[in-house]
Parts: structure tokens; sequence; C-alpha cells
């Protein structure tokens, strides 16, 4: 498909989803106040691939990226409940430890880049539309 219309109404604050988009999956993430803030606060110039939250996110209790790592291409863990979130509580690639923080930007471990954040449009408060 090339494009995919996703329904946010039912991702509650702090839970995120997995959806498939031409073949990849995208995470998308109902960030926390905390986990808001926590992308705000980093000074650029200690990211590894300096990028703004704000370049980032079109709402910012909304991160949708492409959930693909940079590195090597494995899947990150950290969007079902419970599983291993990494250092900076956003998504941890088991593969040869990276680090993503809660915007999606590599942190610590050898990928180079952030995970990408794919073309999405808000059709309404509660519906994307990716691609
Ligand atoms: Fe993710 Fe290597 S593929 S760290």
């Amino acid at each position: 498909l090339a494009s995919v219309e996703v329904n946010l109404a039912n991702i509650p604050v702090g839970q995120a989803v997995k959806v498939m988009w031409r073949g990849k999956p995208v995470f998308i993430r109902h960030r926390t106040e905390r986990e808001i803030n926590e992308a705000n606060e980093v000074a650029l110039n200690e990211l590894v691939d300096p990028q703004a939250d704000d370049a980032r996110v079109e709402k910012k209790e909304w991160l949708i990226v492409v959930g693909v790592c940079t590195h090597l291409g494995c899947i990150p863990m950290g969007t079902a409940t419970g599983e291993a979130r990494g250092d900076y509580d956003g998504w941890y690639c088991p593969c040869h430890g990276s680090h993503y923080d809660t915007s999606g930007r590599i942190r610590r471990g050898p990928a180079p880049k952030n995970l990408e954040v794919p073309t999405y449009t808000f059709l309404t408060d509660t519906t994307v539309r990716i691609g």
C-alpha cells in the first residue's frame, strides 16, 4: 500500500503501536509529558545526528518513525508493552546495541542516523495517514 491510515484514538498515553507501511514497520508512540520533555531537554551538540525534536514531530504528543535501525536494519525493541526501551527511554536495537531516545534519535551504539521520520498527514486529531 502506498499509504496507510491509522486510528490513534485507542493508543493510550505512554503506549506505542507498530503498523506496516510499504513493507516496513512504522512505530507510532503516544508520548508522555516526561518523554516530550526528555526529547527537548537534550542539547543538540550532544547528538550523533543533531535534529531538534520539533523538526521530527508534527504534534508533540505523537512520535512517528520508521522502525528500522539505521545500522544494519534490525527492528528495534521498545514499542510493545514491557519491551526494553534502552538507556534513553526510546528504542533499543538488540542486534548490536543501539539506543534511541524519545524522539527516535540515536544516542549510543553503532547506528549512524536517527530513526527515519516518514511522510505523514493528520487527517483529523485522531487519524493519521502515513505516506
Ligand atoms: Fe541495530 Fe546493528 S542493526 S545496532
